[in-house]
């Protein structure tokens, strides 16, 4: 952006206010010429619904700051007083129920679509040239997003809030086995005294309030370094010329609209019929310091990595392991340098990509079941699959596999298919 002056915009004298005061707006803010630039943004024209997932992962994250907000208008962090005052919410607050449903699902929902977002991404080769920073952007919005839900969780103060908080901020301690004192200095920082206790759960709160909206800065960069190169699509080849693209609007906006009509049925499903089927029911008793529930299960969207600690008995090793399966994925562009980015084109890599899905699904099933016998080799089994595929598969692949002939060009495949 330069700062050499510009000519205020000369208008007609016949020109309606309205006009007038557009120009007024966008001689000092160009909102409307960035409006113009989404609707004319080019966007491949072979995109397919996978490629709703980034906008539906958007309306998510704003479902959860609207009803959040709504919500802590009524919510009293205060350990005696916050298990009741989320009661309260659902028993006397106008529509309470169905802001803390809503919000409730809808961080279940969120990370549906996130991870359907981050599959795509995986198949179709998007963390490649020239995308390595939009990938990265994407990963550090994963980290925030699953910080955020973990520090939500422990708001209720019900039983599995309570437990659950307790055991993943003691991991920290692990830490003590590199630096002694280090991990004991962590965890002491994170619970702002010697146990989860109040003042745990007023620092969970401010934070929980205050990194959504860290959120919705990430993904606004996420989205500048998206437009810089544009999308990829699902025959990875590179937009040549204009034949290849079609105007972001009106396609993408009715096609990203389909895709909203059947997340939200999914949505209002479970939040009428089933709201709680997705949570532990154990988080229906209030906290109690003295009484350990049978089983610590962590929500649904964590347990693979859940399961990737507890499959190694060193705790240090578990920690770190847990914590590198999301990590890896920075390096990804790097370990998978084959020069065809779409999995459509790679009879290979297409095998590995699905026994990966496998592995993980596999795993979030295995970190539900207790830690013991068969389900922890099972879990050895799949988190060494895990590790395997990024650092030892993908680069192997990226040397020896002979891919399918690409298309000449996008609007080529889309002559052939249509
Ligand atoms: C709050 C969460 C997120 C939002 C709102 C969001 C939003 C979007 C949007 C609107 C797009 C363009 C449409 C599309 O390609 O689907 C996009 C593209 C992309 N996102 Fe995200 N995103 C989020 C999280 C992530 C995460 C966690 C990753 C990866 C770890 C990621 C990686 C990507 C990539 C690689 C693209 C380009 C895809 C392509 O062109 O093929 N995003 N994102």
């Amino acid at each position: 952006m330069s700062n050499t002056p510009k000519t205020p915009p000369v208008l007609p004298d016949n020109a309606s206010p309205v006009q007038r005061v557009i120009a007024w707006i966008e001689y000092r803010l160009p909102i409307f010429s960035i409006m113009k630039h989404q609707g004319e943004y080019r966007t491949p024209k072979n995109l397919s619904y996978l490629w709703s997932f980034g906008s539906i992962a958007g309306i998510a994250l704003v479902i959860q700051i609207v009803t959040g907000l709504f919500l802590s208008m009524n919510y009293t962090p205060q350990k005696d007083l916050a298990f009741d005052s989320v009661e309260h919410i659902m028993r006397d607050v106008r529509y309470g129920w169905l802001l803390r449903y809503v919000h409730a699902v809808g961080a279940s929902m969120f990370f549906v679509a996130v991870y359907a977002h981050i599959a795509r991404g995986l198949y179709y080769g998007s963390y490649k040239k020239p995308r390595e920073m939009l990938w990265w952007f994407g990963i550090i919005i994963f980290l925030i997003m699953m910080a955020t839900a973990f520090l939500g969780y422990v708001l209720p103060w019900g039983q599995m809030s309570y437990w659950g908080a307790t055991v993943i901020t003691n991991l920290f301690s692990a830490f003590d086995s590199i630096i002694n004192g280090l991990g004991t200095a962590i965890v002491t920082l994170l619970w702002g005294g010697y146990s989860v206790d109040n003042p745990t759960l007023n620092r969970f709160y401010s934070l929980h309030f205050l990194l959504p909206f860290v959120l919705v800065g990430l993904v606004v960069v996420h989205l500048v370094a998206l437009h810089i190169h544009g999308s990829n699509n699902p025959t990875g080849v590179d937009v040549k010329d204009e034949k290849d693209t079609i105007p972001f609007h009106p396609y993408y906006t009715i096609k990203d609209f389909a895709g909203f009509g059947v997340f939200f049925l999914i949505f209002a499903y479970l939040v009428f019929f089933a709201p709680n089927y997705l949570g532990h029911s154990d988080n229906y008793i209030p906290a109690n310091p003295l009484v350990t529930p049978a089983h610590i299960v962590p929500e649904w969207y964590f347990l693979p990595f859940y399961a990737i600690l507890r499959a190694i008995p060193d705790k240090l090793a578990g920690v770190l392991a847990m914590f590198s399966s999301i990590l890896i994925l920075f390096v990804l562009p790097w370990l998978d340098t084959h020069k065809v980015k779409s999995g459509r084109y790679r009879p290979l890599f297409k095998k590995f990509y699905w026994l990966f899905i496998l592995s993980v699904t596999t795993l979030g099933y295995l970190g539900a079941q207790p830690a013991e016998g068969i389900y922890v080799i099972l879990s050895r089994i799949c988190a060494l699959y895990y590790f395997s595929y990024f650092l030892v598969i993908l680069p192997l692949l990226s040397k020896f596999e002979k891919a399918r002939p690409l298309p000449e060009s996008i609007a080529e495949d889309y002559r052939r298919k249509h």
